[in-house]
């Protein structure tokens, strides 16, 4: 099928972001215009449509372009067309923090530094791609940002770069939302990754750990650890490397999962901002490093 009108790809920072026109992802795509966007979210990592009215169905439909569409969550979530959509809702999940938060005598670290992840991490195989549509957000906040961990692993120094290049980490999902993976809770799922993966399409190089999944590298001592996180976090977080999104209803995000990570509304946490939208997760493979060691499961199975 034809959909007409030229494809427009305009991007928004110099690395990571473009927003696409003059497609209707309702129809099907034919094989021109399904090239033209594999090869845009390889360039760009994330792509951004406006005005896509979805259904459930035509959501999946076109996540079925790119792949296998996975279960809604690995963790939370419920199994339905409707069962492989990841529904969020701001005021369910304000409600389940709270009632967790009740149970135990912590408060709160609220640091929105630690939410930069990338999605499902604490799985063998993490989410190749997620296409995320915004079903009713408010009229003002609520942003996502995400980050391009293939610039920020280039522009560490090469001894730096080196020393990643070889390290390994464990990612975990634990029971404490909102704070560092490293502070602690019961494991549910965990798995191996390299701190630097290798792209499987583009072949480039990527930090991957991000804080609220990864826990430790291993092999180090745990100031060591520590340590060298922090300065990957930093790294990932800085602006350059970064583009944020301001969504409207039926607007889209689709981001390569395997290079970005990124940072959900922090806003949304404090105002009693209502906001409602629907993800759709295609299947990721294993990741490898630079050596070519694969990422290995520690707990919880693969995601399918
Ligand atoms: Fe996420």
């Amino acid at each position: 099928m034809i959909t007409g009108a030229p494809i427009t790809v305009a991007p928004l920072t110099p690395t990571i972001g473009a927003e696409v026109s003059g497609v209707d992802l309702a129809r099907p795509l034919d094989d021109a215009t399904f090239t033209t966007l594999r090869d845009a979210l390889l360039r760009w990592k994330v792509l951004f449509f406006r005005d896509q009215p979805l259904t459930v169905e035509q959501h999946v439909e076109f996540g079925l372009r790119w792949g296998n569409v996975t279960q809604a969550h690995p963790i939370v979530g419920a199994a339905t067309p409707e069962s492989r959509i990841h529904r969020l809702d701001s005021r369910q999940q304000r409600e389940s923090e709270r009632r967790r938060l009740a149970d135990t005598a912590l408060v709160p670290e609220r640091d929105a530094e630690a939410m930069w992840h990338t999605d499902l991490t604490f799985v063998v195989n993490p989410a190749l791609a997620s296409i995320l549509r915004a079903v009713n957000v408010p009229d003002h906040g609520g942003d996502t940002m995400w980050t391009d961990l293939a610039a920020a692993y280039q522009a560490l120094s090469a001894p730096i770069r080196e020393l990643v290049d070889g390290l390994r980490a464990v990612h975990v999902w634990h029971d404490f939302p909102g704070t560092r993976a490293s502070t602690g809770g019961e494991v549910v799922s965990a798995a191996i990754h390299p701190v630097v993966r290798v792209h499987p399409d583009t072949g480039e190089r990527a930090i991957f750990v991000s804080p609220m999944h990864t826990s430790h590298i291993v092999g180090v001592t745990a100031i060591e650890s520590i340590e060298l996180l922090d300065l990957l976090y930093d790294q990932i977080r800085r602006p350059e490397f970064t583009v944020r999104f301001r969504w409207a209803r039926d607007s889209i995000a689709m981001w390569d999962n395997r290079v970005t990570a990124h940072l959900g509304p922090i806003d949304a946490e404090f105002a009693e901002l209502e906001r409602v939208m629907e993800r759709v997760t295609i299947q990721g493979d294993i990741p490898y490093g630079p050596d070519g060691r694969f990422s290995e499961s520690l707990a919880g199975d693969h995601f399918h």
